[in-house]
């Protein structure tokens, strides 16, 4: 079984070296930054992360250190005076190293919601030094619409804590497009755009994701001058301390979508008219795609290229998604290679040494356009090594499996798991500890990487952690030790209570398989109606026994936040299952014309079980309605732009457009949401449904849909403030919910 076993580990080397060695196109994709510089951007890191206690760590790159085929490597070993020395192919390997260390030695922990950094005085001793390669040259991070749903309202200080999460979790190639409408900007100004133009042209900052891959334009705009300036310092700033880690920063390029006002200007641009995307009309949507063998492609793409290098630097490598959710005019495969090639041209004719990235999404939205013929034409528009793809929901639909690794072309091996930055405990598991493997040892992989690729970020820390890992490792894990040793680290001790209930948690709202169910569809947010799904992928017991295990441990592991977050979590989600119980309750009622009983059960939801719900999550400053609208408000200079950015803000996670275009895809469970919104929009059903058995007409859905969505739009104008400081005793109110709520049979 050992030699076996051991025969695997050698055979993932010799695989991953070879893809490593096959694309000599992507050498020069590496740090720019030298070694000392890097070695001091982790010295700072880990003052920032530990304080004084950086003081016992000797940490430094060494570019050499890297595998013969440029693999990050670090190693770690305990040197005189009870230091640990940390040395690292590069800053992201050095950061690994030392995160490494704190959690397998000093039982560590760093997540979104919270840390446990208690490090152990003098530190442990690492007992014969340890060398890890990672099988993955790299390790990317970040989906085009986290810069929307996650980073909109980022100041500085909170990006530095993400690059430092990425760099201390292994990621080397990070999307780095904030700040991007200034170039484009300063472009459509010099082909002769008025300002006004411009400004029409723009979404507001809770919108730019789509804007930029021309889904919508306008909705939520305009952007201010204010706008323009800090995310273009924030960009600098984002790029500089990347490339001070080692990291290869990921860059926009143009690809091909114009706002309509440049056919005032060339009016004899040759251009097609998208349709509208998902539910928008024209007003907001149909863009213009101008042709790629029209010369006004290469000169905006040149003319981009040129203002952004100058202003960004460059690693080499540009994103641009042309087709992301939209049909080409034509499946014809030179067509489609003509607008490959062209996209790629107006890269190298600025930088020779372009790579493009493309993201994988468009196969997977669009099937039945994208046969293996027209993916393959598209691919092989550009020289072979020359395009990234980013294999971008790898473990739920691997496209690389029926594209022969995309035809040759390199690819990076993505999880996306989160849409929508909704809430809800979710995971893949399974999927995540064994695809990455398998895709390495598919018949010729051309798998280069590992990636995340979530839509929103801060939920369901557990499976990014492990992810990252696995980003570093050779081969799957053993989930249920990981698990415990998780557990562990997360709460600072060994809880018998608190790893059961993760042992549970792993087994059943972590091991989801069903393709399609990664969205939150939980009736609750959702807008009510007689047809609601109310499906789910794992076994409720398990999650309510989690559920008791949580609430018996509160009172020993009340000292730890991240347990804190964890009780609000999961309580939070068997809330949500109740909801969805207490929803098929009221509609058998309903049909069965029992009054008595939607009154019953209707009003225990809509006044105790959702107001409880709402002082819950008011209690974690994680999941307060107002820390996402001050952080809004925060970004305005004027009067008029927080009342602007107020209504981005809000309606993003509600109506998703100016009718609900996209309603309630990036729903939040938040404190002052679930109060103000759900809360209202479940009031007025039960008010429906109640009038309807009075009267005895028929509930009908349309009435009502038009009656709730003046509830809904009236949040989205209130103009109410919600408190941005948690208020309550998470452990008393959980409680209390437990002891009224917890299902006592099952
Ligand atoms: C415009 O582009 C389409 C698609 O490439 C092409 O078929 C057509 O000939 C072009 N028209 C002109 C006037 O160049
Ligand atoms: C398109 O949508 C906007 C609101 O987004 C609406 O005002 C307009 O009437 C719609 N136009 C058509 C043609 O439906
Ligand atoms: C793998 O690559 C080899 C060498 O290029 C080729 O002969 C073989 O057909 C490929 N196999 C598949 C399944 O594509
Ligand atoms: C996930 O579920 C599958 C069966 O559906 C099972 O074989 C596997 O052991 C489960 N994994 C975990 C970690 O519970
Ligand atoms: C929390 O309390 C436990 C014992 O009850 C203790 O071992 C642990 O160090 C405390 N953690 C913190 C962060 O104070």
């Amino acid at each position: 079984m050992k030699v076996v076993v051991m025969m695997i580990v050698m055979d993932f080397c010799l695989r991953g070296s070879l893809s490593g060695r096959a694309f000599q196109t992507l050498s020069h994709l590496k740090p720019h930054s030298s070694d000392t510089a890097q070695t001091s951007a982790v010295q700072d890191l880990l003052r920032r992360l530990i304080g004084n206690r950086a003081d016992d760590f000797v940490v430094t790159v060494d570019s050499s250190l890297a595998s013969s085929d440029g693999l990050d490597t670090y190693q770690l070993s305990s040197v005189a005076g009870g230091k640990v020395l940390v040395v690292g192919s590069s800053g992201v390997a050095a950061a690994t190293g030392c995160y490494s260390y704190l959690k397998s030695y000093c039982g560590c922990h760093i997540s979104w919601s919270g840390v446990q950094l208690r490090v152990p005085s003098p530190l442990p001793i690492v007992p014969s030094p340890i060398t890890v390669t990672t099988p993955n040259r790299f390790r990317y991070y970040q989906n085009v619409c986290t810069s929307s749903y996650s980073f909109v309202w980022w100041d500085w200080a909170r990006w530095e804590k993400e690059i430092d999460w990425m760099a201390l979790n292994g990621i080397n190639m990070p999307l780095a497009f904030t700040g991007q409408e200034v170039i484009w900007q300063k472009v459509y100004l010099s082909l002769g755009l008025t300002q006004k133009e411009v400004n029409e042209f723009f979404t507001g900052p809770a919108f730019l994701a789509w804007g930029r891959m021309g889904n919508i334009h306008s909705w939520g705009g305009p952007l201010s001058s204010n706008w323009m300036n800090k995310q273009y310092s924030l960009q600098l700033k984002i790029l500089k301390r990347m490339r001070s880690l080692g990291m290869i920063t990921v860059l926009p390029a143009f690809a091909g979508h114009i706002p309509s006002s440049l056919l005032r200007v060339f009016p004899k641009a040759n251009v097609t008219r998208l349709g509208g995307w998902i539910n928008f009309n024209c007003t907001y949507s149909c863009s213009f795609v101008l042709d790629p063998e029209d010369p006004l492609f290469q000169r905006i793409g040149g003319l981009f290229m040129n203002r952004l290098i100058q202003e960004f630097g460059t690693d080499h490598v540009y994103n641009a998604d042309t087709f992301n959710e939209m049909t080409p005019t034509s499946s014809d495969p030179s067509y489609l290679s003509a607008v490959s090639n062209a996209i790629f041209k107006s890269m190298v004719n600025v930088d020779p040494g372009a790579i493009w990235m493309l993201q994988g999404w468009l196969f997977v939205n669009n099937p039945t356009f994208w046969r293996p013929v027209q993916i393959k034409a598209l691919l092989h528009g550009t020289p072979i090594g020359r395009i990234i793809v980013l294999d971008l929901f790898a473990e739920t639909i691997p496209v690389y499996q029926y594209t022969e690794s995309f035809y040759g072309q390199p690819f990076i091996w993505c999880m996306l798991h989160n849409f929508g930055g909704n809430h809800g405990l979710f995971g893949k598991v399974e999927s995540i500890n064994k695809g990455p493997f398998d895709a390495l040892l598919f018949t010729n992989s051309t798998m280069i990487g590992t990636g995340l690729t979530p839509e929103g970020i801060e939920q369901n820390d557990m499976i990014y952690e492990l992810m990252n890992e696995i980003g570093w490792r050779s081969m799957p894990l053993n989930l249920p030790e990981w698990i415990s040793d998780y557990s562990d680290r997360r709460y600072g001790q060994k809880h018998p209570y608190a790893r059961a209930a993760w042992q549970l948690l792993l087994g059943s709202v972590y091991n989801c398989t069903q393709n399609w169910k990664d969205h939150n569809h939980s009736p609750l947010v959702r807008r009510p109606s007689l047809k609601m799904n109310t499906g789910f992928c794992y076994n409720k017991i398990n999650l309510y026994a989690a559920w008791q295990l949580f609430h018996n441990a509160a009172s020993s592991l009340a000292n730890s936040s991240t347990f804190l977050y964890d009780l609000v979590d999961v309580t939070r989600e068997a809330m949500q299952l109740l909801v969805t119980e207490y929803y098929q309750e009221i509609k058998t009622a309903y049909i069965n014309e029992d009054l008595e009983r939607v009154m019953t059960a209707g009003g225990l939801m809509v006044f105790d079980l959702l107001p409880e719900l709402d002082n819950l999550l008011s209690s974690q400053s994680q999941f307060l309605l107002g820390r996402w609208l001050e952080s809004a408000q925060k970004t305005a200079s004027t009067k008029d732009e927080a009342i602007l950015y107020g209504m981005n803000a809000r309606n993003q996670i509600t109506l998703w457009g100016p009718t609900g275009n996209i309603l309630d895809y990036a729903n939040k469970q938040l404190g002052g949401l679930i109060k103000d919104y759900y809360k209202e929009r479940w009031s007025l059903f039960l008010w429906y449904l109640i009038e309807s058995l009075n009267t005895e007409v028929p509930f009908q859905q349309s009435k009502f849909d038009e009656a709730v969505f003046t509830v809904e739009k009236g949040f989205t104008y209130n103009g109410k403030t919600y408190s941005s400081t948690p208020t309550g005793d998470t452990i008393a109110i959980a409680k209390n919910i437990f002891i009224k709520y917890f299902p006592k049979k099952q």
